[in-house]
Formats: structure tokens, sequence, C-alpha cells
């Protein structure tokens, strides 16, 4: 016996297990979901790439009711068996590929996809100690808070399609106009971003 306490939680109608090995989701980060899924239809064929995926429910919800295949990523193995659970739970076992590993390590060169949701951990390390009850690998973004978000920015120059939609989500402040200036000169653009006060912000970046 492990003596994890499993819980569940309604994500935008899918059921989401998880436990305290992970991040608790989120309700107000189903906005992520629904942009994504709004934007899916007229982008171009191929799978939706989920980079931090936790629990996994963000990028579920994003492709339920498509029949495009989900990748998530995230380093933690406890987040690669929930998510593994949770898409068995939405009838999705066969649409989703879960890869256990750092983002660097688990995507190949020739890798391209039409949509990339990322929700890197953003925290400031040296705030992290105001949030105990979160995982510290979920939340700690090292020493500027951008250590992992530069790790998404990579994976979505390298691996975002033609034509293709990132949506990153990102700490409330100026982490958005931060990365947006990290972008300049390259073929991503930074476009819209939608604040939900305290909680977080979502970028969305075009190629
Ligand atoms: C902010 S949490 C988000 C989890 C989930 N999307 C959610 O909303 O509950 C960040 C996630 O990134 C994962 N992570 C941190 N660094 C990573 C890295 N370098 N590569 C892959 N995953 C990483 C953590 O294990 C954690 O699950």
């Amino acid at each position: 016996m492990t003596g994890l306490q499993r819980e569940s939680i309604d994500f935008g109608g899918l059921e989401i297990a998880f436990d305290e090995r992970v991040l608790r989701p989120r309700t107000w980060t189903e906005n992520q979901s629904w942009w994504a899924a709004e934007l899916l239809p007229d982008l171009p064929p191929g799978d939706v790439l989920e980079l931090c995926s936790g629990a996994g429910q963000i990028g579920l919800l994003a492709v339920a009711g498509t029949d495009r295949r989900l990748v998530c990523v995230d380093l933690n193995p406890a987040a690669a068996e929930l998510t593994t659970a949770n898409a068995a739970a939405a009838g999705r076992a066969d649409l989703v590929e879960v890869r256990e590993g750092r983002i660097s390590d688990v995507l190949a060169p020739g890798e391209r996809f039409p949509m990339m949701i990322a929700d890197p951990p953003w925290v400031r390390r040296a705030d992290t100690q105001r949030f105990p009850e979160d995982p510290l690998l979920a939340i700690d973004g090292g020493d500027d808070g951008l250590t992992v978000v530069r790790e998404c920015l990579t994976a979505i120059a390298t691996h975002l399609a033609e034509g293709g939609v990132a949506l990153l989500q990102l700490g409330p402040g100026d982490q958005a106009e931060q990365v947006s200036r990290l972008l300049a000169g390259t073929p991503l653009v930074p476009g819209e971003s939608r604040a939900y006060g305290d909680r977080g912000v979502l970028l969305r970046i075009d190629r």
C-alpha cells in the first residue's frame, strides 16, 4: 500500500483523478483548454502536444470531441501514471501518448505539432515556500521563474508546425511581456494574452 489518497475533480465535464504527487487541478485553467478547442478546427491536421501536463486534464479537455491524438509530456512519473488513468477514464486510451521525461529529452527532431499547450512551473524559486501545499517540481520556475518557460519556448520554436498555435500559461505580472521580448527576432509571434487575476496568464504564440 502506498498510502496515497487519490481524489477526483470535475474539469469541464471530465472526471480527473489526482493525488498529492501532482498539482491539484485548477478549474480556471479550463480556459486554456477551451481556447485550444476553439482554435483546433482551423489548424492544420496533426497531434496536439501538451508540455508539463500534470494529470493531463488541460490537454484531455482541449481534444475532447475531436479525433486528434494527444501527446503529453511531464518529468514526474506520477503525472504520467495519472494521465494514463485519466485518458482511459475519458475513453481516449488509444488516442493519448504519455512521455515521461524532460521536455528537451522526449521530442524527436522532426516532430511537428499544429497545437502546443504548455503549463510550465513559473514561480520564482525564492517565492515557492509561499505555496507549501504544492509539489515543488510543479511550481519551481528557477531563479527568475522562467527556467522551464524557456525550455517550453525552445520546444515551441522547434516543434510548432507552420501555421500552428501554442498557448502558454504564465504567471501574473510581467512574464508575458518578458516572453514576448524573448521571442523578438524569431519566427514565433506573440499575440493575445488573457489574464486571470493573480491566478495566471495565457499567451498565444503563432508560427
Ligand atoms: C504548473 S504544473 C502543471 C501541471 C498541470 N498542467 C496542471 O495544470 O495541473 C507544471 C508541471 O511541469 C512538470 N515539469 C517541471 N519541469 C519539467 C520539465 N523540465 N520537463 C517536463 N515536465 C516538467 C511538473 O512535473 C508539473 O507536473
